[in-house]
């Protein structure tokens, strides 16, 4: 199975997820990339004011790939949609479970109910990195998703950023995750990716120091 994000070595995702700890995500040795702080504390947290102005784009059902603890399928309950989430992770799964939010154990990559038919997908917190190839996540998006519907990406603040690497993640500990690919990507990179999927990108825009597309699948 191909690793992913956090999982493996000595399991900092998991643990992170137990108490709110901070996890950097460090890029091989050898990679230009810097490393990026990502803060579970926020993930674990209820959605704040531009989680809602983000779900408030969108319609129902949606769908949040790579949900982790689950807030923005609450917020998305909250504000009326159907919404389901989907995480690899075991711990994570096992926290929005347990908070009575409705996920599914399952890799974007694997069947998934819906498909065709889901009016928004998320990918936010930086998931657009998830299997280190974004544009093979952007045509499994394509396929996921209605063609009246649309696909809510968190990009880089530099829109012409788009590296692929391999990483590993590491807690407040010291102690590190195994090995495994991660991307990032600007709106620019992300239009071009887009594009060859038969999504465009129809809107970016910034807020509180958070940038985000909005993708919809060309007529
Ligand atoms: C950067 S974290 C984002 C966490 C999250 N958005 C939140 O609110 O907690 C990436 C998440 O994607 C999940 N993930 C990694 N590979 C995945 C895959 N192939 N399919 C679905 N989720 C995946 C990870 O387990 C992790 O929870």
């Amino acid at each position: 199975m191909t690793p992913t994000f956090g999982a493996g070595g000595d399991e900092p995702y998991a643990r992170a997820l137990q108490n709110d700890g901070q996890l950097l995500l460090v890029p091989a040795a050898g990679n230009s990339a810097a490393s990026l702080v990502m803060d579970v504390a926020r993930w674990s947290a209820a959605a704040d004011a531009t989680d809602m102005s983000l779900i408030e784009e969108g319609s129902g059902p949606l769908l949040d790939i790579g949900c982790g603890p689950g807030r923005m399928v609450r917020a998305a309950l909250t504000a009326g949609y159907s919404a389901l989430g989907i995480d690899v992770s075991d711990a994570a799964i096992g926290v929005a479970e347990a908070a009575g939010v409705p996920v599914l154990r399952a890799s974007v990559f694997d069947p998934l109910p819906l498909e065709g038919a889901w009016m928004t997908l998320l990918l936010v917190d930086g998931n657009i990195g998830i299997g280190g190839d974004p544009s093979a996540l952007l045509e499994r998006c394509a396929e996921l998703l209605s063609s009246t519907g649309c696909l809510l990406v968190e990009v880089q603040q530099d829109a012409s950023v788009d590296r692929s690497y391999e990483c590993t993640i590491v807690g407040d500990d010291g102690r590190a995750s195994a090995s495994f690919p991660w991307a990032e990507i600007g709106a620019a990179a992300l239009a071009r990716r887009g594009s060859a999927a038969g999504l465009d990108v129809v809107q970016t825009w910034s807020r509180d120091g958070r940038t985000f597309c909005r993708l919809e699948p060309r007529p």
